[in-house]
């Protein structure tokens, strides 16, 4: 079986296929019939969670995942667990980490932490999000959610809403887009945050078509997926930059009323106020659903880049 992730770094998103990524999903639905109970699968092995920024389903469902596995976990959460406060570097924690475990997952509020740490460490390291660079893992269950939902990536029409400018999920789940074939995508945010140079450049180099709009409103009744972000608060060089766009969209009931029935709406949480909790008991939230499908997603990730069949 041909294994493209086997002993891979998971850095980007943009390191990917989609051909790599169909393979991803194809094993998720099998992982998905073992949710229920504990493989053995990898009994003997240690996976590392190394969370040094703050996390509750990244962290937790990186657990999970290897726990059903049957891997044991070892993680640390926050700089001040760590001898990082007693002044070690990254890279010689990481190399500690190397040590005690065969796969690192690690967060970190820097951009290149993940891809320094791949560098230091000789077993593979998954990024678990790097300051508002990347989150690959999560742009992969965001999409594999809306393949469950639709039957497929291609053809559909895609409004993405909120902080284009810091949101590495947000990021991510386009530049994931980007190796399908979306009949639109629209990036909507206030001007504020709008996505960065860097990220549009990239966005044409792959060849992505997109609108860039401030509003949802001419588009609500068309689109297909909502795919919503919380304003990244505190990656905000300036607070009073963070003020003028607080509350800025909200997806509520009366937006959605407008929107076609087969709508969904997708978030990588946690939320703040851009979707009212009135949203949540309808057919259009997806978010907590797609909160669970990071299971299977992760379980089928390590299982590909350990090397061993589900
Ligand atoms: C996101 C993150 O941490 O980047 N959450 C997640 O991993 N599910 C999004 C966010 O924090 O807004």
């Amino acid at each position: 079986m041909e294994n493209p992730f086997l002993g891979k770094d998971v850095i980007s998103i943009l390191d990917f296929e989609r051909r790599d990524l169909e393979k991803l999903f194809e094993y998720a639905d099998r992982a998905r019939k073992h949710v229920e109970r504990k493989l053995r699968v990898l009994e003997g092995k240690v996976v590392a969670l190394a969370f040094f920024e703050p996390s509750t389903r990244t962290r937790f469902s990186f657990e999970v995942a290897a726990k059903k596995l049957g891997a044991d976990v070892i993680s640390v959460s926050g700089e001040e667990a760590t001898s990082v406060a007693k002044g070690e570097s990254l890279a010689d924690t990481v190399r500690m980490l190397d040590n005690y475990s065969d796969l690192i997952v690690i967060r970190h509020r820097y951009e290149g932490a993940a891809k320094l740490a791949a560098e230091t460490a000789e077993s593979p390291v998954i990024n678990g999000g790097d300051g508002w660079q990347h989150h690959p893992t999560q742009a992969m269950i965001d999409l594999y959610t809306v393949r469950d939902l639709f039957g497929g990536i291609d053809g559909l029409k895609y409004a993405l809403l909120g902080d284009l400018r810091y949101g590495r999920a947000i990021t991510s789940f386009l530049y994931g887009l980007a190796k399908f074939n979306p009949s639109k995508v629209y990036l909507v945010s206030p001007e504020l945050l709008k996505p960065r140079e860097e990220v549009l450049r990239k966005l044409n180099e792959l060849g992505l078509k997109y609108e860039i709009l401030t509003t949802l409103d001419p588009i609500i009744d068309s689109v297909d997926v909502i795919y919503v972000s919380r304003i990244q608060k505190e990656r905000f060089p300036d607070p009073m930059e963070y003020a003028k766009v607080r509350g800025s969209y909200i997806v509520d009931l009366k937006l959605l009323s407008r929107a076609k029935p087969s709508l969904k709406v997708l978030h990588p949480l946690p939320r703040v106020d851009e979707i009212s909790y009135e949203v949540d008991s309808t057919p259009h939230a997806a978010y907590f659903y797609q909160a669970w499908l990071a299971i299977p997603v992760r379980m089928a990730l390590i299982a590909l880049i350990l090397g061993v069949e589900i």
